[in-house]
C-alpha cells in the first residue's frame, strides 16, 4: 500500500485575466496524492520557459486564442512546458515501465508549469538524457513542435510535382521558433532565406548560426537581395511570425500562386492589405500548435524525438536570454518582450 502524500507548494496564480502586473501573484497550493489519477505523474519542476504565448493567454489578448473561463473560487496557474523530476507515478503499468521516481523529464502539454509542482499525463513526459542541460530541456518541446507543424504545413503547400531546390523565406528568423524552423528545413534539404528587422540582429544571427543568408528588412533593397539569393529559383512558401504589413511585404517577393503561412503576430494585427495578395494569387494560411493535438501518439512521439535530436546535436539553437529567480517573475515577464532579447527567458523554481 502506498503512503498518502500531501504536498504544499508555491505557484504563480491568477483568478482573472488581464495585465500580468495586476493579476499575477504567488500563492500557496496543496496537492494530495489521492488526487493523482492512474495516468498522472507528479513532477517537481526545476525550470520553465516564459513564452510570448503564455503572456498573451494570461492577458486574454486575442492572439492567445479563446479564453478558458477560470471557475469562481479557483485559481489558474499559467505555463505548459518545463523540466523537472518525477516525484510520484500514478498506477498505470505502462508508465511504471517507462518512468521511475527521481527521473528527470521534460513535459508538454502540462497545465500549470508556473508552479513548483505540476501533474502531467505520462504520455506527455519525455525522459531527458544527462547530456541535455536543464536550460535546454525546459524549452525544447513547444518551439520544436511548432517548427515541425510549420515545416509540414510548408511542405503541404508546395505545388506538385515538387522541383528542387526548394526555398523558403522566414521573417523574425532570430526568434526561438525561427531558429528551429531554419534547422529543421536545412535537415530536410530545404534552403531557408532568413529575414530580421535590423542590421544588428542580422549580425548577431549570422555569427550565432552561420549558414543560410540573412537580410535585414531595415535595408530598403531587401526584396531585391532575396530575389538575388533565390538565383532564379522559385519561392512558393514564406513563413510570417509578425503579421500586419509584414504579410504585404512577403507577398511582394513570393512567386505567383505561393503561400504565406502566418503563425505569430509579433508586430501587429493591423495593416494587412488583401490587395497585396491578389496580384500574385497568394494564399494566406494560418497555423497553430493546437493542430498538433490532433496527431496520433506515434506522430507526437516523433516530434519528441526531433526535440531530443535537435537539443543533442544543436544546443546552440536553444539560447537562454536569462534565468530568473521564481520571486522575480514580473521582471522575467517584462524581459520576454524587451528589444534586443535573444533566447528564451527561464524561471527557476524556489529552492
Ligand atoms: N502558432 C503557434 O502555435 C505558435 C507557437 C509558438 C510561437 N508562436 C509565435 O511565434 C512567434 C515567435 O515566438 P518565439 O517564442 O520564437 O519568439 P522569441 O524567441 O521571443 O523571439 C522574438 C524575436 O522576434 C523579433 N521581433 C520581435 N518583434 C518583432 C517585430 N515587431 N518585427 C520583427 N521582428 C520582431 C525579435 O528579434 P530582434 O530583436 O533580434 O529583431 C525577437 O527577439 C510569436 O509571435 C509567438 O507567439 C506561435
Amino acid at each position: 500500500m502506498r503512503l498518502l502524500m500531501q504536498t504544499e507548494f508555491r505557484a504563480i496564480v491568477h483568478s482573472e485575466y488581464g495585465a500580468p502586473e495586476k493579476i499575477l501573484k504567488i500563492a500557496k497550493r496543496q496537492l494530495n496524492s489521492e488526487e493523482l489519477g492512474a495516468d498522472d505523474v507528479l513532477v517537481k519542476v526545476i525550470a520553465r520557459p516564459i513564452h510570448p504565448g503564455d503572456i498573451q493567454i494570461l492577458s486574454a489578448l486575442p492572439q492567445g486564442g479563446p479564453v478558458e473561463p477560470i471557475p469562481e473560487g479557483t485559481l489558474r496557474v499559467p505555463g505548459f512546458e518545463g523540466v523537472g523530476t518525477i516525484v510520484r507515478l500514478g498506477t498505470n503499468a505502462k508508465a511504471a515501465k517507462r518512468f521511475s521516481e527521481g527521473q528527470r523529464v521534460a513535459f508538454f502539454p502540462a497545465k500549470g508549469t508556473w508552479g513548483e509542482y505540476v501533474v502531467v499525463r505520462h504520455n506527455c513526459l519525455l525522459p531527458v538524457p544527462d547530456e541535455i542541460s536543464d536550460h535546454i530541456a525546459a524549452q525544447m518541446l513547444i518551439n520544436t513542435i511548432t517548427a515541425s507543424v510549420l515545416i509540414k504545413a510548408g511542405h503541404n503547400w508546395l505545388k506538385a510535382p515538387i522541383t528542387l531546390p526548394v526555398y523558403i523565406l522566414q521573417n523574425a528568423a532570430a526568434s526561438g521558433v525561427g531558429r528551429l524552423l531554419t534547422q529543421v528545413a536545412l535537415d530536410r534539404g530545404v534552403r531557408p532565406i532568413r529575414l530580421v528587422r535590423s542590421n544588428q540582429s542580422a549580425e548577431r544571427l549570422r555569427s550565432a548560426l552561420p549558414g543560410p543568408p540573412v537580410f535585414s528588412t531595415s535595408d530598403s533593397n531587401w526584396k531585391k537581395q532575396v530575389r538575388e539569393a533565390l538565383g532564379g529559383y522559385k519561392l512558393e512558401v514564406a513563413f510570417d511570425a509578425i503579421g500586419g504589413k509584414a504579410i504585404d511585404d512577403l507577398a511582394e517577393v513570393i512567386d505567383d500562386g505561393g503561400t504565406i503561412i502566418n503563425f505569430g503576430s509579433l508586430g501587429s494585427n493591423m495593416g494587412t492589405n488583401i490587395y497585396s495578395l491578389a496580384p500574385n494569387n497568394i494564399a494566406l494560411k494560418s497555423v497553430s500548435i493546437m493542430s498538433w493535438f490532433r496527431l496520433t501518439e506515434d506522430e507526437k512521439q516523433k516530434d519528441f524525438e526531433l526535440a531530443l535530436s535537435l537539443a543533442t546535436n544543436h544546443p546552440e539553437l536553444f539560447e537562454v536570454a536569462h534565468e530568473y529567480e521564481f520571486a522575480d517573475f514580473q521582471k522575467a515577464i517584462q524581459h520576454v518582450s524587451s528589444p534586443g532579447k535573444t533566447g528564451i527567458v527561464l524561471l527557476k523554481s524556489p529552492i
